[in-house]
């Protein structure tokens, strides 16, 4: 991608005739931001540019654009904006182009043969010092734990690229301390002063050429400081340097890392706070992330609805990346607990789900009855008395709290008084009132659809969060006496609970099934994402931080969280393994994850129910067996390609998608339906006559050279599931065998709309190797595939 200041689309223009049709809508063409849009303009393959005829690629698509550019003459001089109407000009993502066009100019462009489509513009949004030691890479050595220890890989050499917003250069989790320089391959830069770049932070650039027409006072961004408290907790949460004393408001005090904290990182800004990320922007720095070297892409955005792959920027991009062997981790979406909520579903990224840690800011309230209920706090005071004080609650109002001139005429001086979340104002700002009008404290109460699962945040008052259910068994003691009370302990950080239900599936995690491709399991995977403690720039809410390291980090939730977990440890198996492929590595994660918690249960979601495999996919990370998988579920880039055709996709959607790849024509191709893609998940559809799907498979051999694995198949009754052959003898490293899994209705037929869940397992004495299947009775969104969208182009 070139960024071209002075294109000269004027130029080009002025020779071209006015079309008398178009005089009349272009009377309005004054103003630039009224008639100007952007567009992703997408050109046919195999148009590709004549080397002969341009010396770039760029001047072959001002060319494309200064053909149809500038219609009429009049626009022309009232337009200073011409001089910049192609934007961005892609090389590897896409083939096309990124211009400022007007609807005429667009419908101007529909007529050549070159054009496939122009997408209008379309705004994107971003979705520790405990995680690495809960997930197993600290500790000694073990199947559970030591990764960093047992293979002495911390992600040296490893280079993690992450989109987001700015990053606060200069934190701490930055620093380069330990870090050699960064590999020969690496072509990127560093915006920043030669201060703050280093062998840790080694790239750091801002791609806002399609934002700025979008948003204003995005002129030069150059990496802004204070746009940057969300890419600097994932940056740091993928490949922060280790910070000791590292701590939210004093608690969960300890050693802050990333899971690679020996990789280094590339920052590529493409998101503004408060406005989102531009599609233009992500795919610019796509395209030039995959030039520059990077080993894995982290990125911490997307849609609310997941898009067609073909006008997706990540689901572009992150093909291209795929096909230079980079790895692409995404966030799956906060917008569950719903069903078909998840985004990033392309098959060729890693989409991660979020989970909850087992690490809690414990307050106990103490009733006037004697009965305790836990909650959590992170703002814990010292010293705080074990008073019994008085409760109250927001009776005039909501009980949100939130009408403050209403609460004003309740006395809450001295009183703990109960508030719902939720409101026109935030829990800061209801404790910010209560605090100055002298209430003792706050007990904030959980959303329902939040279940068990709270988000402490830094208060200034005593406060205890406690989750809507306990919030029932509060308000019943409050009815049930005159004089209600409660007191307050605050008993600090408590870590690893054996008796708790953690790590669990968080509410908001996006769930499946997808809507692209509802043949495959997504999210992928899980890991922790609720209560992270990462870098932040500056203290987030208040500003009392209890000393100045405590400034430094803060408490974030959200797949934005998860995601970047999942990079550091990709880092950390692709340095173990650099000639595998991203498509190994996501099998290695996947079919070596966790299905149990703590307590030795199944993982749960929020409410304490068994997490479906539409809300954790395979499971919970876990990095100790992932980089020892025994055998993966290969793919390349092309055998994408027959699979794009069976989803329906037409030739030149396709072709897009797989760009710079050679073109294809799907109607050569072999059919390749979803259920035999070689994924490490399996869903298939008893939804016709016989009610029998065989589902083929390949696994390669990347454990010890001999090795014999047998079938096992966990799967409720009423589905069979024959693999044949059941044992899989290799002979040596990299064998390839396959296998056909035959998947049956037991009594023909399935209930309607039933759905049976379970797991193939591959077992050897050194290694299981499972992987989650899906049996349908129905599919579960109306089918768009094959026939019906092969028609539809
Ligand atoms: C141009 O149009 C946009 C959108 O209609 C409006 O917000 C802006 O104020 C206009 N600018 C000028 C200079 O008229
Ligand atoms: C590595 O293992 C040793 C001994 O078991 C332990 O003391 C040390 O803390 C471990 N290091 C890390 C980074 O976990
Ligand atoms: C380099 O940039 C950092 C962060 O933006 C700033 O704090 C520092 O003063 C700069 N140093 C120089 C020498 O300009
Ligand atoms: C960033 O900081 C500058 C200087 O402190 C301020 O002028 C600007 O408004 C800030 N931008 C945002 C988005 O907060
Ligand atoms: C919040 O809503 C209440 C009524 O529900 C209203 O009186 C109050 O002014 C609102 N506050 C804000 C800040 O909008
Ligand atoms: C563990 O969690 C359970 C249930 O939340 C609680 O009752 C118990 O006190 C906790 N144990 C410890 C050691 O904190
Ligand atoms: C997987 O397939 C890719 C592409 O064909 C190949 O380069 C790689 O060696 C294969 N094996 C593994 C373990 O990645
Ligand atoms: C599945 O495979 C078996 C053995 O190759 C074959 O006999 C059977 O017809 C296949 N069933 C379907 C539904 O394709
Ligand atoms: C199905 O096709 C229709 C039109 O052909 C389209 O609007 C819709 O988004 C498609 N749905 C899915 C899930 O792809």
């Amino acid at each position: 991608m070139a960024r071209l200041g002075a294109l000269l689309c004027l130029r080009f223009a002025v020779v071209v005739a006015l079309v008398p049709s178009l005089l009349s809508t272009v009377a309005v063409a004054h103003n630039d931001t009224a008639v100007h849009k952007n567009y992703l303009i997408i050109v046919r393959t195999p148009y590709a540019y004549d080397q002969n005829v341009y010396t770039t690629v760029s001047s072959w698509h001002a060319s494309l654009l200064a053909s149809v550019c500038d219609m009429a003459k009049e626009e022309l001089e009232h337009d200073p904006g011409a001089a910049t109407r192609l934007i961005y000009s892609y090389r590897n993502v896409v083939n096309g182009f990124c211009a400022r066009v007007t609807r005429e100019e667009v419908f101007e462009m529909a007529k050549k043969d070159w054009f496939v489509k122009a997408i209008p513009e379309k705004t994107y949004k971003l979705m520790t010092t405990y995680t690495p030691r809960l997930i197993g890479l600290t500790g000694p050595a073990g199947t559970r734990g030591g990764v960093w220890n047992r293979t002495r890989n911390m992600g040296e050499g490893m280079i993690i690229g992450v989109l987001d917003d700015g990053i606060a250069a200069g934190h701490p989790s930055f620093d380069d301390a330990g870090m050699a320089p960064p590999p020969h391959k690496w072509k990127g830069r560093c915006d920043f002063n030669s201060t703050v770049c280093n062998n840790k932070l080694i790239g750091a650039r801002s791609f806002y050429e399609s934002a700025r027409w979008k948003w204003r006072g995005i002129d030069d961004p150059v990496l802004p400081v204070n746009e940057s408290a969300h890419g600097t907790h994932t940056s740091s949460t993928a490949a922060g340097n280790f910070v000791p004393g590292a701590n939210a408001m004093g608690n969960g005090i300890g050693t802050a890392s990333g899971m690679a904290p020996r990789a280094h990182l590339a920052l590529y800004q493409v998101c503004f706070q408060d406005k989102g990320c531009d599609r233009d922007d992500i795919l610019a720095a796509m395209d030039d992330a995959v030039d520059e070297g990077v080993d894995v892409l982290s990125i911490s955005l997307g849609d609310d609805e997941a898009g067609e792959f073909a006008a997706d920027p990540v689901a572009l991009g992150g093909y291209t990346a795929m096909m230079r062997g980079v790895f692409v981790s995404t966030s799956a979406g906060n917008n569950g607990p719903g069903p078909s909520t998840v985004s990033n579903e392309a098959p060729w990224l890693l989409t991660v789900a979020a989970s909850t840690t087992d690490r809690k800011f414990v307050v106990t309230m103490k009733l006037g009855n004697g009965v305790e209920l836990d909650g959590e706090a992170l703002y814990q005071p010292p010293n705080f008395p074990n008073t019994q004080w008085p409760l109250i609650e927001d009776t005039r109002g909501d009980g949100t709290c939130s009408d403050e001139r209403l609460m004003k005429k309740v006395h809450v001086a001295g009183k703990l008084v109960v508030c719902h979340q939720g409101g026109n104002i935030t829990g800061l700002e209801k404790g910010s009132y209560l605090h100055k009008s002298g209430a003792a404290g706050m007990v904030l109460v959980g959303p329902e659809f939040m279940g068990s699962v709270l988000q402490p945040k830094p208060h200034i008052l005593p406060v205890a969060q406690i989750a809507y259910k306990v919030g029932k068994k509060l308000k019943s003691y409050m009815k049930s006496t005159k004089t209600p009370t409660a007191a307050l302990i605050y008993k600090g950080t408590e870590f690893g609970n054996r008796t708790s239900m953690t790590p669990a599936v968080a509410p908001f995690s996006s769930r499946g099934p997808s809507k692209q491709n509802q043949g495959i399991i997504k999210p992928d995977i899980a890991g922790p994402g609720v209560n992270i403690i990462a870098g932040v720039p500056g203290p987030q809410g208040l500003s009392t931080p209890p000393n100045p390291l405590a400034a430094k980090f803060d408490i974030m939730s959200g797949t934005s969280m998860s995601a970047p977990h999942l990079s550091g440890i990709a880092a950390l198996i692709k340095k173990a393994h650099p000639k595998w492929s991203p498509a190994a590595i996501k099998s290695a994660m996947m079919t070596t994850a966790d299905t149990m918690d703590r307590r030795r249960k199944p993982i749960t979601d929020q409410d304490g129910n068994k997490a479906d495999l539409f809300a954790m996919g395979a499971g919970q990370i876990n990095p100790a067996k992932a980089m020892n998988p025994g055998l993966v579920y290969n793919l390349s880039a092309s055998d994408y390609v027959p699979f794009l055709c069976a989803l329906g996709y037409s030739d030149h959607e396709v072709n897009s998608i797989i760009h710079p790849a050679p073109p294809v024509k799907c109607k050569k191709l072999p059919f390749i339906e979803q259920k035999d893609l070689n994924y490490p998940s399996i869903t298939v559809f008893l939804d016709r006559k016989p009610y029998t799907v065989n589902v083929s498979r390949a696994v390669t051999n990347v454990g010890r050279g001999k090795a014999v694995y047998k079938a096992e198949v966990e799967m409720p009754k009423t589905v069979s599931v024959t693999v044949t052959p059941d044992t899989l003898r290799f002979k040596k490293v990299n064998q390839v065998k396959k296998f056909t899994l035959t998947i049956s209705g037991a009594k023909g037929r399935m209930k309607d709309g039933a759905v049976a869940e379970g797991h193939l397992k591959w077992v050897s004495p050194d290694n299981v190797v499972r992987s989650p299947i899906v049996v349908s009775a129905k599919k579960f969104i109306k089918d768009n595939s094959t026939t019906a969208h092969h028609a539809r182009h």
